[in-house]
C-alpha cells in the first residue's frame, strides 16, 4: 500500500509502509541523470549483547551507576581536599598537594559522569532505527497573513512609523545605552599611569647592564661567544614594584654574530657591540616570547605562529603573520666590560595597539 502526498517543497511524496519514501521531483531547469545513485537504505539491525541477554544487561547497569559513584566519590573527595590540604602557607609543596587532589577529585567527578553516560547511552538505551520525516517549516498562509496584519496594528497603534522624533531618539538611546558597559574596561588598565606610556616604555636605561635571565648575573662582552644567545633581563628587575610585568616588556635575547655577517643601517651602526646585538623578545605579532633561534640561518623563530625574524638583518620578518621587525635595543660595554644599554628601546615592544605610530 501507499500514499501521495505533497512535502513543503511541493514535491510529490509517495510513502509505503515499509517505513521509505520516493520522492518524484519537479525538476524545472535542473538536469536529473536516469542512473542517479540509488539510496542504499540502513544496514540491517543487529541486536546489542545486552538487549539479548538480561545477565549483561545487569553487568552493565551496575557498571553505569558505580561510574556515577566514583563521580560523586571524586566530587567530595576534591571538597574535602580543598579543605584539608590548604594553600595559605605559602609553601610551594603545600600548594602542590592542593592543586594534585582538588585536580584529580574534579577529574573523577567529570569523567565518572562522561563514562557512565555514554556507557548507559551505548549499552542499556533503546537501540532501534527510526526515521523522523522532514516537515515543512513555514507557517501556513494564515497564520503569516495574521502575524503581518498585528505587525500592522502594533505600529499604528504604538506610532512607531509616525512618530519619527520619538523613534529616531529611541535608536539614539539604544546605541548609546552600551557605551558606559565599554567605558567600563578602561578600570582594566593602570590608573596611576597612562597604560599608552606604560606600553611605550621599559626598564632599560642608559647605563642598566644586561643580565642573565633568570638569576640576574651580569654578562661580560667576552662571554658571549660567536653563534650563542642569551636570554636577558635588566640587572636591576629585581628592584621594579613589579618585576613580572616589568619583565614581560624588558624581556631580550642577546646573540653575537660575525661581525661582516651583520647588515646595518648607517644611523645603527653604534647599537650593537663587536657584533653582539640584542632584540625584544617579545614577538610582534601577538607578543609571544620569541626563543628559538636558530644559529646557521640567525633566525628567531616564534613558536606561536611561526613568524621568523632575520637577526642578522635588524631581525626584519623574514615569515609568518609578524609585521613588524623585532626592535633593538642599543648596547655597548662599561669600564669593566659589562653590557649595558645605551637607552631604552626606541620603539614600543610586542604587537600592535591603537596609539602607536609605527
Ligand atoms: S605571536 Fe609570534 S608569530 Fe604570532
Amino acid at each position: 500500500m501507499a500514499e501521495e502526498a505533497k512535502n513543503g517543497y511541493g514535491d510529490a511524496v509517495v510513502a509505503s509502509h515499509d517505513g521509505h519514501s520516493d520522492t518524484h521531483q519537479d525538476t524545472g531547469l535542473a538536469v536529473i541523470s536516469d542512473d542517479a545513485v540509488k539510496d542504499p537504505g540502513l544496514p540491517a539491525h543487529r541486536k546489542r549483547v545486552t538487549d539479548t541477554n538480561p545477565k549483561k544487561a545487569k553487568n552493565a547497569e551496575r557498571a553505569v551507576f558505580t561510574l556515577f559513584y566514583l563521580s560523586i566519590a571524586g566530587s567530595l573527595a576534591s571538597v574535602i581536599a580543598y579543605m584539608f590540604l590548604p594553600i595559605e602557607s605559602g609553601q610551594m609543596g603545600a600548594i602542590r598537594l592542593h592543586t594534585l587532589f582538588v585536580g584529580l577529585g574534579m577529574a573523577l567527578g567529570m569523567l565518572g559522569i562522561g563514562l557512565g553516560a555514554v556507557h548507559w547511552g551505548k549499552a542499556l538505551m533503546y537501540d532501534g532505527e527510526s526515521i523522523d520525516h522532514r516537515h515543512p517549516v513555514a507557517s501556513d498562509t494564515e497564520t503569516r497573513k495574521t502575524a503581518a496584519e498585528i505587525f500592522k496594528i502594533a505600529d499604528e497603534e504604538s506610532g512607531f512609523s509616525r512618530r519619527t522624533l520619538i523613534r529616531n531618539s529611541l535608536f539614539g538611546a539604544l546605541i548609546a545605552f552600551p557605551i558606559p558597559g565599554i567605558t567600563l574596561l578602561r578600570s582594566l588598565a593602570p590608573m596611576e599611569y597612562d597604560p599608552v606610556e606604560l606600553l611605550k616604555h621599559t626598564m632599560w636605561e642608559k647605563g642598566t647592564r644586561l643580565a642573565r635571565d633568570p638569576s640576574g648575573v651580569p654578562i661580560k662582552a667576552s662571554e658571549v661567544t660567536i653563534g650563542s644567545a642569551f636570554h636577558v633581563i635588566p640587572e636591576n628587575l629585581r628592584e621594579a614594584k613589579l618585576p613580572l610585568n616589568e619583565k614581560a616588556k624588558a624581556i631580550v635575547l642577546l646573540m653575537r654574530l660575525d661581525q661582516a655577517e651583520l647588515k646595518e643601517r648607517e644611523e645603527r651602526k653604534g647599537w650593537s657591540y663587536d657584533g653582539i646585538v640584542a632584540y625584544s623578545k617579545v614577538c610582534t605579532h601577538v607578543g609571544c616570547p620569541v626563543a628559538l633561534y636558530e644559529q646557521q640561518t640567525h633566525h628567531l623563530l616564534c613558536p606561536c605562529h611561526q613568524s621568523q625574524f632575520d637577526v642578522s638583518n635588524e631581525a626584519k620578518v623574514v615569515f609568518g603573520p609578524a609585521k613588524r621587525p623585532l626592535p633593538q635595543l642599543p648596547i655597548t660595554v662599561d669600564e669593566d666590560g659589562y653590557l649595558i644599554a645605551q637607552s631604552d628601546f626606541h620603539e614600543p615592544v610586542g604587537p600592535s595597539y591603537w596609539e602607536r605610530l609605527k
